[in-house]
């Protein structure tokens, strides 16, 4: 076994573009995509694609694929763990030995982490000066405490370590944990210390990390752990394990505005770590949530920030409404000065995107004036011409129109001509793509047409790799035993893995033999060019289920798993894709 840690380091390190290159004469395809002569058999015409984007490689002549890994087991004859260490060497990351045997360290910094969270509570409960700050000035109530096992750090330089030592750890591993830090003259001590502890846990239940706040005005007012083997703070979001059970979750800024926006009744909130939401956070609600409520800070940085959080967000498929919070700071504040109940009637109140944006667009521009109005409208019609539902479209042409007193029409013809030149664009950037197309790609087609079932199957994989946001669609619509190929063994793993936020890129995934690895490498270079959205996913379970239909009519659950096999093999070539 060898730990998740370790490989997401080794991925991190080892990108197989670089790693293939110091073999063999790789030049770009654009697109992420490389090419030169395979080094497993022999050819005059490069045939070898390597695939940044996807990290794995593709021969399209031996077909041999796979990841980093695999390549240099066959480059080098190694076995998996032999081809593991010659990588970490050449990296320079080192391979702990003790990866073998399954007494590993990240398991050891998680164990830490959870003991000292553990420690930290019970110091909380022992600390009435603690439980007080909590209880009448951040109004938060012993349920609360215990529901996010908050905690308490001492102020004292050694008593979590002290703790954690009794408890067997080394002094590597609470170093490595980040629990520890090591002064200029050597002297060790505690990193937490006087503050309140917010556990930071991730959707299987494992303290990654801690927040810590002052009690009085000293600074930093917030300390989070610093990212180890375990914990990236732009990779995680506090109280995701409460939240990960609603499709709608409410996004905000700090650890006290989840808390309190939970002990309002809403378990369906994260924060972010202290940094501005990235792409990663962002794929991580898409896993769980269909849509996202915003609702950072009021002033002028917190709607800057939700501007960019709702293009981060919208970029992942996640759609976003914006709340608002009249004159008060944080929801935090809100809560405590207006209730539970008004807090329920803002949520419910929230703005969609676009009249967040609207209403941004008055505040910019001076809509008194005539010049101030004529630039509302074009940054309007700017927007409007982006909205891919005309019906939506329509009914905010109606509203602004009639807000500015101007003909409909006249609006409409304006966001018409912007929407024509955008459609231009986009067929040109398409053209360039389809003639970016490398073999195994020879004749691309519009996805949603695909007819045939194992080609359905491999779309829907393709899709999903690197794409969490498909999880939820495909879960509720496409139960794996739509897969008939071995395909389904692919799918399964990637969407256990997701669900359980396992690893799911190459070289770190876990759960699949090697095999299965070239297999998915094959589907990955045959579809590199394929990412489906939404429709174009359902169009494929649609054709899966049809193909049940008639395999069930084909007698086939009485069929030996050979017998099936070859009429699965007749099926994909008679439908020729
Ligand atoms: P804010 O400064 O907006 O404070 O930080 P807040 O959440 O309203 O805090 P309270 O109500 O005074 O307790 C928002 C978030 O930014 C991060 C923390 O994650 C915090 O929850 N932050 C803030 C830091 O990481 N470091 C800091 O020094 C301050
Ligand atoms: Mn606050």
């Amino acid at each position: 076994m060898i730990s998740r840690f370790f490989l997401e380091q080794l991925k991190n390190s080892c990108p197989v573009e670089e790693i293939v290159s110091s073999y063999l004469n790789l030049k770009p395809l654009g697109n992420n995509k490389f090419v030169g002569l395979c080094p497993f058999h022999s050819e005059k015409t490069p045939s070898f694609v390597v695939y940044s984007a996807t990290q794995s490689f593709f021969c399209f002549g031996c077909q041999v694929g796979g990841d980093v890994v695999s390549f240099i087991k066959k480059m080098e004859s190694l076995d998996y763990v032999g081809a593991l260490k010659f990588l970490a060497n050449k990296s320079g990351i080192g391979f702990p030995e003790d990866e073998i045997g399954g007494f590993n360290f990240g398991t050891r910094i998680l164990s830490a982490n959870k003991e000292a969270a553990r420690f930290f509570h019970g110091v909380l409960k022992e600390t009435d000066f603690a439980m007080n700050y909590l209880k009448k000035e951040r109004k938060v109530c012993q349920r609360t405490v215990v529901k996010f096992g908050l905690g308490f750090a001492p102020k004292s330089w050694d008593s979590l370590g002290k703790h954690l030592f009794s408890k067997g750890f080394s002094l590597e591993e609470l170093l490595a944990a980040k629990l520890l830090t090591k002064a200029q003259n050597g002297s060790i001590y505690d990193i937490f210390r006087n503050r309140i502890i917010f556990p930071i846990i991730n959707s299987r239940a494992e303290v990654l990390g801690f927040g810590g706040r002052v009690l009085d005005e000293s600074r930093p007012k917030y300390l989070n752990s610093y990212d180890s083997l375990v914990f990236k703070k732009s990779n995680n979001l506090f109280n995701i394990n409460l939240a990960k059970k609603s499709k709608q979750i409410i996004l905000v800024e700090g650890y006290f505005d989840a808390i309190s926006i939970v002990q309002a009744g809403f378990g369906n909130v994260v924060a972010t770590l202290g940094t501005a939401l990235t792409i990663n956070q962002a794929k991580l609600i898409s896993v769980y949530a269909e849509e996202v409520i915003l609702a950072y800070d009021s002033d002028e940085a917190g709607v800057a920030a939700t501007y960019k959080a709702m293009n981060i967000l919208n970029g992942v498929g996640l759609a976003t409404k914006v709340l608002d919070l009249s004159n008060f700071k944080d929801p935090d504040e809100y809560i405590k000065n207006r209730g539970d109940i008004r807090f329920k009637m803002a949520l419910a109140n929230s703005v969609d995107a676009i009249d967040f944006k609207l209403n941004n667009f008055k505040v910019q521009f001076d809509i008194n004036t005539s010049a101030g109005k004529v630039a509302f409208l074009k940054a309007a019609a700017a927007l409007l011409a982006q909205l891919n539902n005309r019906l939506t479209r329509d009914v905010y042409l109606g509203k602004i129109s009639s807000e500015m007193g101007i003909d409909k029409q006249i609006l409409m013809s304006h966001v018409n001509n912007l929407i024509k030149i955008h459609i231009k664009k986009r067929k040109s950037i398409e053209q360039k793509n389809i003639a970016r197309n490398f073999v195994g790609n020879k004749r691309p087609r519009s996805a949603g047409n695909t007819t045939c079932l194992v080609k359905s199957e491999e779309l829907i994989i393709r899709s999903l790799y690197g794409n969490n946001s498909l999880f939820e669609i495909l879960k509720s619509n496409c139960p794996f035993e739509l897969f008939v190929s071995e395909n389904k063994d692919i799918y399964e793993v990637l969407m256990y893995n997701i669900e359980h936020q396992l690893p799911v890129e190459m070289p770190c995934i876990t759960g699949l033999n090697s095999d299965l690895l070239a297999v998915l490498s094959r589907i990955l270079a045959k579809n590199f060019d394929f990412q489906l959205d939404f429709n174009g996913i359902l169009e494929c379970v649609k054709t899966l289920k049809k193909a049940k239909q008639q395999l069930n009519a084909a007698g086939v659950s009485k069929m030996a798993a050979e017998e099936l096999k070859g009429y699965i093999e007749d099926l994909a070539k008679q439908k020729r894709c």
